[in-house]
């Protein structure tokens, strides 16, 4: 018999409880052992719940119970979850974490606890929610060097984009919704602005490259520049703009880590990945490309993840898996974004084409319904992004906007 506790009853916490009840029968079997719910950790009251007598607001019951093998965090944010997650391990108790940030910026020190006192730290729902992704990569594709991964890792600003391309909602109506359906963090500018995306490339890095990739060593940007205008030339251009968080390999044998939103084409499985979807594509030299796709937020969807971490935590039995990375010292293996050769959308306001054709040589125009006669937008060639900056502000006029094409074919 395991007995289990679990940190925190907000939204992951109370549909990790409702899918361990639901599906218990069968998640007994599946784990091999006697499983069950033994505490409930949060600094809330939830008078009249069916599990009212397992809520504690004090983690040292958890701590101090031997009982408790299994333990799922769920609070979100480093503390206090970092010391509760940091003092379970050291007790010798698993832990599962759907918490990005959390394994983005502690991930390395955790990973090592758990290690050194013979248990596991997993965090399958840290990304893509209910998706597949960190034991795949670990694990089915460990025989490929991969050489880049490219996803949508945040269903919250896929969702808004959705909205406002397809609904023609504003950005405020489309993430009320979102935050409505669950999906949104509570401070909605980790999602907005990328710093969610962030931590999920962040932790997809690491695992692939085995070093410590910490959130401050890579450019981020959100959504917020991008308008309905941008939304619109792209899918006249034959893509979609989406927030990607990407790695790959740079030729100099270091890696770039990188979140922005960017023009990706329909030839892309990524351009098709609509509201709150995941998508993630990864790729190897031997499988080429692989991509996962599902629900990457929601309660039951995340909760799908921590419980199947549960499962496999009660079937590992005091042996510490492999699926770790090394911490780093510092940042030199992370490349410098403004030496990768990247294509641009650009919109300009009175910039004449004579102009563009003096700066950028042959580009690729871009139009859209209603387009204003002052308004040009097109694709300029690639180019070093360090001398694309250059170039952009030789333009004159008024750049409107810039966004980068996805160079990953898919
Ligand atoms: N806010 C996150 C998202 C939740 O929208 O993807 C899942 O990590």
């Amino acid at each position: 018999m395991a007995k289990i506790a679990v940190l925190g009853y907000g939204v992951v916490g109370s549909g990790t409880v409702e899918l361990f009840y639901k599906n218990k029968d069968s998640i007994i079997k599946k784990a091999g052992k006697d499983l069950d719910i033994k505490y409930i950790l949060d600094i809330r009251e939830f008078p009249g719940s069916p599990y009212e007598s397992k809520f504690t607001k004090n983690i040292d019951d958890i701590l101090n119970d031997s009982e408790v093998t299994l333990v799922a965090e769920v609070m979100g944010g480093v503390h206090p979850a970092f010391d509760f997650v940091k003092a379970c391990l050291e007790k010798g108790k698993s832990v599962v974490t759907s918490n990005k940030e959390l394994v983005a910026k502690k991930g390395a020190e955790l990973l090592k606890t758990a290690e050194a006192n013979g248990c596991n730290f997993l965090f399958e729902a840290s990304t893509g929610g209910a998706i597949p992704i960190i034991r795949p990569l670990h694990q089915c594709l460990a025989a490929n060097d991969i050489t880049a991964i490219a996803g949508i890792l945040n269903g919250t600003t896929n969702f808004i984009l959705t909205k406002m391309i397809n609904e023609q909602m504003d950005f405020d109506e489309a993430l009320k919704m979102a935050q409505q359906l669950g999906y949104a963090e509570k401070d909605p500018t980790a999602d907005v602005e990328g710093y969610d995306a962030c931590r999920k490339i962040c932790i997809l890095s690491s695992l692939a490259f085995g070093k410590h990739v910490y959130p401050d060593w890579v450019h981020c940007e959100g959504i917020s520049k991008i308008t309905a205008e941008d939304a619109q030339y792209a899918e006249n251009w034959g893509g979609a703009v989406k927030l990607i968080g990407s790695v790959k390999k740079t030729a100099d044998g270091k890696i770039l880590p990188m979140v922005r939103p960017a023009f990706v084409c329909n030839g892309n499985q990524l351009s098709h990945v609509s509201d709150v979807f995941n998508g993630i594509m990864v790729y190897g030299d031997a499988v080429d490309q692989v991509m996962f796709y599902g629900r990457g937020a929601g309660k039951l969807p995340t909760a799908s993840a921590i419980v199947a971490d549960l499962i496999d935590a009660a079937k590992m039995n005091g042996t510490s898996i492999s699926q770790k990375w090394e911490d780093s010292t510092d940042n030199s293996f992370i490349a410098d974004y403004k030496d990768d050769v990247v294509a641009f959308y650009v919109r300009t306001e009175g910039v004449s084409k004579e102009k563009v054709a003096e700066v950028f040589g042959e580009v690729e125009y871009l139009s859209r319904e209603n387009q204003p006669a002052g308004e040009l937008a097109f694709i300029a060639p690639e180019m070093k992004e360090k001398d694309f900056d250059v170039k952009a502000a030789a333009l004159g006029g008024k750049l409107l906007g810039t966004v980068r094409v996805l160079d990953l074919e898919g």
